[in-house]
C-alpha cells in the first residue's frame, strides 16, 4: 500500500482499495477502546506522562507514523540519483514540515562539516571572495517564505493519468521559510564587472550540480540560505548552505553551494542542456524555462485521502506561481465545466504556496474535482490538453495542467483525466 507498483491500471486500483481500507480501520470510532470514553476517565488520566526533557529534538506522535515522504522504486535507476515525495495529502497550512519536504538529489546527500564548509565567489568579480559559514552568518540576513518546485513535478502525468495519489503526482513540491543573505550581497562585496551578466552556481556534492542563473535574478531575490523554518537546513536540503532561486525551478536551487562563480555569458552545463529542456513537437527544445508557472492540486479528497462520510466536507488544497503570488484558485465538481471561486486562507506571499479551502455537501454522488489558479499576472492555469496544443507530449518537466480527481460513489478518489 505504500506505493504504486507500476503504471499499469491493475495495480493502480490495488494501491487505491489498501489505501480506502487503511483508510476506513483509522477513523471507525467502533474500533475505540470504550474505558477510555466519557464519561469515563481515560488511560492517559491515570499515570503521569513522560518527563520534560525525554526526547532532545521532538518527534510527531507515534499515531501519525504514516506521515512519511515515499518513494517510488521503480521511477529512478539507483536510490542516490532519486526523489521522494512529499506527503500533501496530509498536511495543511503552507509551510512543509523540514522532515517531510521532498527530496531530489543526483549523487546522494553530501554529509559536510560546517568547520571545513566554504563558499567561493569568483570568475568576472573585481575581488575573488571565500567565505566560511561564520562569515554567511554574521553579515545581514532576512527570511522569505518561497515554495520550490522541482520542473519534473507531475512528469509523470504528461501522457495520461498514471499515480494514484497526490504525494505522487504533486509531491515534488515544498514550501519553508529561509534565513540567508541575499545573494545581490556577496556581489557587492565581490564588485561584478560589467560584463558579468550570469552566474554559475556548483553544489559540493558528488554530482557536482551546476548551473547558469541570469546576473539580473542574482541581484533581485536570491539568497544564500542556511536555515529552514528557523532550524539550520537539513542535510537533504543542502546543509549548510544552498542557494535560494524564488519562482524558478527547484534544480537551479543549488544544495550544498560550494561555488558562485561570475561569467558573461551561460556554461551550457549538462542540466540545462541534456535535462531540464522541454522537446516540443518539431524537435526542438525549450531552453532556460527558469520560472515556474502557476499550478495548483486538490490534496483532499484525493486517491490517499478518500472521503469517510456523506455530508459537509471541505475541500483543501495548495496553490503557487513562480511568477508572483496567487491572486485566486477556482474548484470545479464537474470535470471544469463550472467553477466556483476557493477561499484561500493564511498568507498570501510572492512565489510561495496558498492554502485554499471549498466547503460543500455531499451526497455521495460522483465528482470530477479540479482545481485551477490565477496568479496576480492574471495567467490562468491551462487543462492538460490545452498544455499538449502547445507543447506535445514528449515533454518531462513543466506540467502545471489541471489535475482531475474521480470521487466516487463510495468516496473512494481515483487519478483520471476528462476530456
Ligand atoms: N543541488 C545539488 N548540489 N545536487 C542536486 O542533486 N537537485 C536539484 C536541486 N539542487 C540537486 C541540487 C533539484 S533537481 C531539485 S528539484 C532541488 O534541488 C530539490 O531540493 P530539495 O531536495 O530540497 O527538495
Ligand atoms: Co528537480
Amino acid at each position: 500500500m505504500t506505493e504504486p507498483t507500476d503504471k499499469t491500471r491493475a495495480s493502480r486500483r490495488k494501491f487505491l482499495v489498501g489505501a480506502a481500507g487503511l483508510a476506513a480501520v483509522a477513523s471507525r470510532p467502533a474500533l475505540a477502546d470504550p474505558k477510555n470514553l466519557p464519561p469515563n476517565v481515560a488511560d492517559w488520566t491515570h499515570t503521569l506522562g513522560e518527563a520534560v526533557g525525554t526526547h532532545g529534538y521532538g518527534s510527531p506522535s507515534k499515531y501519525e507514523k504514516n506521515v512519511v515522504r515515499r518513494t517510488v522504486s521503480w521511477l529512478t535507476a539507483t536510490p542516490e540519483s532519486s526523489v521522494s515525495f512529499t506527503p500533501l495529502h496530509e498536511l495543511d497550512g503552507i509551510i512543509t514540515p523540514n522532515g517531510l519536504c521532498f527530496e531530489r538529489h543526483h549523487g546522494g546527500i553530501a554529509e559536510i562539516d560546517p568547520n571545513d564548509y566554504r563558499l567561493m565567489l569568483h570568475g568576472l568579480v573585481d575581488k575573488p571572495l571565500v567565505f566560511t559559514l561564520e562569515d554567511l552568518k554574521r553579515l545581514p540576513r532576512v527570511n522569505r517564505i518561497h515554495f520550490l518546485e522541482c520542473a519534473a513535478n507531475s512528469g509523470m502525468e504528461w501522457r495520461g493519468a498514471q499515480l494514484n495519489g497526490c504525494q505522487y503526482t504533486h509531491g515534488m513540491v515544498h514550501c519553508v521559510q529561509y534565513t540567508g543573505v541575499p545573494l545581490k550581497l556577496l556581489l557587492e562585496q565581490a564588485g561584478v564587472k560589467a560584463n558579468g551578466k550570469w552566474i554559475m552556481a556548483e553544489g559540493g556534492d558528488a554530482a557536482g550540480m551546476n548551473r547558469s542563473i541570469p546576473m539580473a535574478k542574482a541581484l533581485d531575490d536570491c539568497l544564500v540560505a542556511y536555515r529552514m523554518n528557523g532550524e539550520m537546513l537539513r542535510p537533504e536540503q543542502g546543509y549548510p548552505v544552498r542557494l535560494v532561486v524564488p519562482g524558478w525551478e527547484g534544480n537551479v536551487w543549488v544544495k550544498w553551494l560550494r561555488r558562485l562563480k561570475v561569467g558573461d555569458q551561460p556554461w551550457y552545463t549538462r542540466e540545462e542542456t541534456g535535462k531540464y529542456t522541454d522537446l516540443l513537437e518539431n524537435g526542438k527544445a525549450r531552453k532556460f524555462t527558469f520560472e515556474m508557472d502557476p499550478k495548483s492540486v486538490i490534496t483532499s479528497p484525493s486517491p490517499q485521502a478518500p472521503l469517510k462520510r456523506k455530508g459537509f466536507t471541505v475541500i483543501s488544497g495548495l496553490a503557487w506561481s513562480g511568477r508572483g503570488k496567487v491572486a485566486r484558485v477556482d474548484v470545479s465538481l464537474d470535470g471544469g465545466r463550472n467553477w466556483r471561486t476557493a477561499r484561500i486562507d493564511g498568507p498570501v506571499f510572492d512565489k510561495a504556496c496558498v492554502r485554499f479551502y471549498a466547503e460543500i455537501e455531499w451526497n455521495g454522488e460522483p465528482l470530477l474535482l479540479q482545481s485551477r489558479a490565477i496568479d496576480d499576472t492574471g495567467y490562468v492555469q491551462p487543462s492538460k490538453n490545452d498544455l499538449r496544443k502547445i507543447r506535445g507530449v514528449n515533454s518531462i518537466y513543466h506540467n502545471n495542467g489541471i489535475q482531475t480527481w474521480s470521487l466516487k460513489a463510495d468516496g473512494e478518489v481515483e487519478n483520471v483525466e476528462v476530456g
